[in-house]
């Protein structure tokens, strides 16, 4: 079955609040998963099944990616059937690489496999400024050599040496896994990653790879070793739930819900979150991957300082929905952002409806208020439309949120989801 979604337009969400969530739901696969294995279906030429793949913009821009450069891929439900359609063409257009940082992800592989490749590179976005160094710094010591020039990137393979050592300047999640898919592939190269990302995707990336006969050691740990191969295979592998996206339902649920219930939650991913709502006094069970949070009254909880962090720290990808519910406490919360040092575009937003958020450096201070109330509001990216989301349904009055249309970039199904849950909300474009 052939299903596509694909931001075309800006949407708005119209939302009455304060509405309350009870109900229950199933997290998808994990968007940020999905996107570097799927980049990583470039090694081989054989057939690749991946189930648990959530049908998100995205995923659809990396999978027009994959055609372009000579794959077939057909969706069946929630698995993505992945095939050799052509030869493979190394030379990627503008649009779908410029639309998604992930996707710079297949210049490895590509260069690997035919010897040179031209891929456009990611600007920044609107989370703040984001290179590209670690990835081009890291490959130039695995062999590949790049210019950059008119906006794109010119990679040519000139040959791995037998052992290389790449130490990471910061546990770059992109850059761990852009290495990792490239290095596998380097018959007869050892590499040793040091100060790599330990995010659970990265584990599911290396684990999707051991499936297609790569030799990996140490993946969920700061060091990762890779001896190359010479050739992969096809595989059928299932990619692990959204812990993102069950991080925000879990936040909405902490902020409105009565009772609800997360299936498909794995614990150890969203420890950081749940030692967080200890703190604050929300209540909430987790047991054979079932997360359910019960109904808060705002009485009894606490505010917290908060830092993010990479993995087992708190995920930056949670920090605007998580200062929608600070914003909620009662006493003085701070969230520190280590990972997007800029990444506080929600803020003033959350402001217009009555929060009251003060930014000094890479800190925002946090001073509960009683309620949050309606305004029109601009989304600027993914987790920031989710926390304005959040903070719609909880605010007294009517919210328009404009430009909304990030959203689907992370959140499937969200308005079956929603409704799930018995909160309405009104998308138009
Ligand atoms: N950095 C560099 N140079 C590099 C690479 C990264 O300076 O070459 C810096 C970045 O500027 C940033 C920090 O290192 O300050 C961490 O960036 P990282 O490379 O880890 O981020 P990413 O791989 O580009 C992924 C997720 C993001 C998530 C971050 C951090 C995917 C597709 N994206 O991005 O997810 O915020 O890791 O965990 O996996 C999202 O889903 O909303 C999202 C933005």
């Amino acid at each position: 079955m052939e299903h596509r979604l694909e931001i075309e337009t800006m949407g708005k969400i119209k939302v009455f609040g304060p509405q309350r969530a009870n109900g229950e739901i199933t997290i998808s696969g994990s968007k940020n998963s999905a996107l570097p294995i799927l980049a990583a279906t470039l090694l081989t030429d054989e057939k690749i099944i991946l189930h648990n793949i959530p049908n998100l913009a995205d995923v659809n821009t990396m999978i027009e990616i994959l055609e372009n450069a000579g794959k077939k891929i057909t969706w069946d439900e929630s698995s993505l059937i992945i095939e050799r359609y052509s030869n493979m063409n190394s030379v990627l257009p503008y649009g779908p690489v410029r639309r998604m940082r992930a996707s710079f992800n297949v210049l490895g592989p590509l260069t690997i496999r035919n010897g040179y490749a031209k891929v456009a590179l990611p600007g920044g976005c609107s989370i703040g400024v984001r290179p590209v160094n670690f990835h081009l710094e890291g490959l130039k010591k695995l062999g590949i050599e790049s210019q950059i020039e008119h906006g794109f990137t010119h990679s040519k393979f000139i040959g791995a040496p037998e052992k290389v050592h790449i130490s990471l300047p910061f546990p770059s999640v992109g850059a761990t896994e852009h290495l990792i898919t490239t290095a596998v592939l380097l018959d007869g190269t050892e590499t040793i990653l040091t100060n790599c990302a330990q995010e659970p995707e990265i584990v599911d990336l290396c684990n999707f790879l051991i499936s297609m006969g790569a030799k990996i050691e140490g993946h969920g740990t700061s060091n990762i070793k890779i001896c190359g191969v010479k050739e992969l295979y096809g595989t059928e592998y299932t990619i692990i739930p959204d812990r993102i996206e069950a991080g925000t339902y879990a936040i909405l649920g902490a902020i409105m819900g009565e009772k609800v219930t997360l299936n498909n939650v794995i614990e150890e991913h969203i420890f950081s979150l749940l030692d967080i709502f200890e703190k604050i006094g929300i209540n909430y069970t987790m047991k054979n991957n079932i997360l359910t949070i019960e109904g808060i009254s705002k009485l009894e909880l606490s505010p917290v300082d908060i830092e993010t962090a990479t993995f087992p720290g708190f995920p930056t990808d949670l920090q605007p929905q998580l200062m929608v519910l600070l914003s909620l406490i009662p006493g003085r919360s701070s969230i520190t952002e280590n990972v997007f040092k800029t990444r506080f575009n929600h803020v003033d937003e959350l402001n217009r409806m009555g929060a009251k958020i003060f930014v000094e450096g890479n800190t925002a201070i946090i001073t509960g208020v009683t309620k949050l109330s309606g305004a029109p509001l601009e989304a600027t990216d993914l987790r920031a439309s989710a926390a304005l989301l959040i903070a719609s349904l909880i605010a007294d009055g009517e919210t328009i949120i404009n430009n909304v249309d990030h959203i689907f970039r992370g959140y499937e199904k969200l308005f079956e989801k929603l409704e799930k849950l018995g909160l309405e909300i009104e998308y138009y474009e």
